[in-house]
């Protein structure tokens, strides 16, 4: 059995688990409050973090979630605690605030008021005008924008997909540090893809590895 250290208290579970051709994991727990997770490209990262919050299920085997098989769980219920920041940022029409406010809303969450905005908008290190529209962003605006509103939202585990892919390496380490800061201080877990080696020894609560050519191995640090 292969293990992740102890971390946050939150914990992943998977028991032989296969999804097509792509994943196959005999048994795997994840429970550092960080885990990055690195492979090459095609190798199951974004399908594995897909299944964690059941936008992918699995053909055989159960993911369980503090104990829980998602299968068990409602999968809006279980998409508001496990939360998913895909790799493409998804924006609706409108400005910065509405773009911020849509999780809170879709989630059926309290909406936040302009300064609890605007401190989220610090955290991902965007300073734009509330009321701006968002058209004119740039790919690695657009991506903290996303960011930001997922943190909003507060789940208990952010599934982060390349979550810095767009940002240059100065605000690639300002927007992890301080999305890795707001995990510890907040008990939450996450568990980021990343192709950065740096942020993944940075980061050094768990690392897994998904191997070249089908996915069988894992490898922890
Ligand atoms: N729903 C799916 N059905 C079939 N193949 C898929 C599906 N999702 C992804 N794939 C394929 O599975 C492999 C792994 O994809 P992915 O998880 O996106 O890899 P990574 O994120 O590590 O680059 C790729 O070859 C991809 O084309
Ligand atoms: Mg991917």
């Amino acid at each position: 059995m292969l293990s992740l250290r102890k971390g946050s208290g939150i914990m992943f579970e998977i028991k032989k688990l296969k999804f097509k051709h792509i994943l196959q994991i005999d048994h795997l727990m994840i429970d550092r409050q960080i885990t990055c997770l690195i492979g090459p490209s095609g190798s199951g990262k974004t399908t594995l973090l897909r299944m964690l919050n059941r936008l992918n299920e699995a053909e055989e085997g159960s993911i369980y979630f503090n104990g829980v098989d998602i299968k068990e769980m409602h999968p809006i219920k279980l998409r508001r605690k496990i939360i998913m920041l895909g790799q493409t940022p998804i924006l609706y029409p409108g400005t910065i605030a509405d773009n911020l406010q849509i999780g809170l809303r879709l989630s059926e969450q309290p909406l936040a008021d302009e300064n609890r905005l605007r401190a989220y908008l610090d955290k991902v290190g965007l300073h734009k005008e509330l009321s701006d529209t968002c058209e004119k962003l740039s790919g690695g605006e657009k991506q903290r924008l996303c960011l930001a509103r997922v943190l909003l939202m507060d789940a208990d585990v952010y599934l982060a997909d390349e979550p810095s892919s767009a940002l240059d390496k100065e605000t690639e380490s300002f927007v992890i540090d301080n999305l890795v800061t707001f995990v510890k201080e907040h008990d939450k877990q996450l568990v980021m893809v990343t192709h950065s080696a740096e942020i993944a020894q940075r980061y050094p609560h768990g690392l897994l590895e998904l191997a070249q050519g089908g996915c069988r191995g894992y490898v922890y640090e």
